[in-house]
């Protein structure tokens, strides 16, 4: 059975680029995988943060991945800061990977741009993301494609450290949806939707009720043509549209382009909507039981860090031993 493995930042509000391109893969592969999923809050702090707004996030976020989907008795859901051996391993893992592969990462390069000075916690960002996963060696990490560049940092840190130091470490792989693997921006659909807050109309959000669902939808940016196909380059609005219509319903694109034909915009944007709405409300319903309490959830994620500590203690030993750290008596 593959181990699968795959984290959340608790920045932001979760949304279905979020959900579509990665939450909702993560509930379907407990089916087949024997997976660990983990909020990651020591990656939320590579931006200034709140410190308030972080451990409320942290919860909230637990919350929603459960309510999603994820079932505690099949899979490990955890806090990845409950589990502290993971920082060890990004610092041997620091020594492994080189300041120029870093350098190169487009996410970093993206976070950093026009800033006066950044963290290097945000330049390392992808050296404890590879921990993560090498910590519960992990076989496949379902991701959306902003990601892919950060497992394939990870496989080369794997490999590289396994030929400098014997076979040590499971060399993973991404694994993208086939389709939702970029959800576009409503407003900008050529940019990927995003945590940040700059688009807050483009973003439609898990949490939003159907009625601010179906108004972000209604003013989602299309083109001044009125044909209904799916064509990336020329007709980014109308195709992230489609895509969102078929992730939500399982309609393959040929099915709704047929269905949509002749029909305008405006049919397309209200299915689009009523899909989404019908999408998320089960996971509305079950967060808003799961959030009242909190006694709960922190047991959850207590028994979760405890099975998840185990795996990664384990990892941890063959790597001291590997590079040749005197062991304590
Ligand atoms: P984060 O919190 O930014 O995003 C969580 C997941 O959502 C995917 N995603 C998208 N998918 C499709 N369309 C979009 N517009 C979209 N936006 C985000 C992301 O690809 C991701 O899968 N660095 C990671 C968290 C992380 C991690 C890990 C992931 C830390 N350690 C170990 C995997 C394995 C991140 O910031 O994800």
């Amino acid at each position: 059975m593959a181990r699968v493995f795959s984290g959340i930042k608790p920045s932001g509000e979760v949304h279905v680029g979020n959900y579509l391109g990665a939450v909702r893969r993560w509930v379907a592969q407990q089916d087949d995988g024997e997976c660990i999923y983990c909020v990651v809050d020591l990656h939320a702090m590579t931006v200034p943060h709140e410190p308030a707004a972080l451990r409320a996030e942290t919860r909230r976020l637990a919350a929603l991945l459960l309510a999603a989907g994820i079932d505690p008795d099949r899979s490990i859901l955890f806090v990845q800061s409950h589990v502290p051996v993971v920082t060890e391993l990004t610092w041997v893992l620091n020594c492994v990977a080189t300041v120029g592969e870093l350098r190169r990462m487009t996410q970093f390069k993206e976070k950093g741009r026009g800033q006066a000075s950044v963290s290097a916690g945000l330049f390392d960002y992808p050296v404890l993301m590879a921990a993560d996963i090498l910590a519960y060696d992990t076989d496949e990490v379902p991701v959306g494609e902003d990601q892919i560049q950060h497992v394939e940092l990870t496989r080369d840190l794997a490999l590289r450290f396994n030929r400098r130091f014997g076979d040590t470490l499971v060399v993973p792989r991404a694994t993208v949806p086939p389709v939702a693997a970029r959800v576009k921006d409503l407003q900008h659909p050529t940019r990927k939707m995003s945590k940040s807050e700059e688009s807050p109309q483009g973003t439609v959000l898990v949490l939003d009720p159907p009625e601010v669902i179906r108004r972000k939808v209604r003013a989602a940016v299309t083109d001044s043509e009125t044909e209904i196909r799916h064509d990336p380059e020329a007709k980014p609005g109308v195709s992230n549209l489609l895509e969102l219509y078929t992730v939500a319903t399982g309609a393959t694109i040929a099915e709704a382009t047929e269905a949509f034909a002749g029909r305008g915009y405006g049919a397309l944007k209200a299915a689009v909507a009523d899909a989404l709405v019908d999408l998320l409300a089960p996971v509305q319903a079950r967060y808003a039981a799961l959030r009242d309490d909190p006694e709960r959830l922190d047991d959850l994620l207590a028994h979760g860090a405890a099975k998840a500590e185990a795996i990664a203690s384990a990892t941890m030993q063959r790597v001291r031993d590997a590079v040749g750290l005197l062991p304590r008596r």
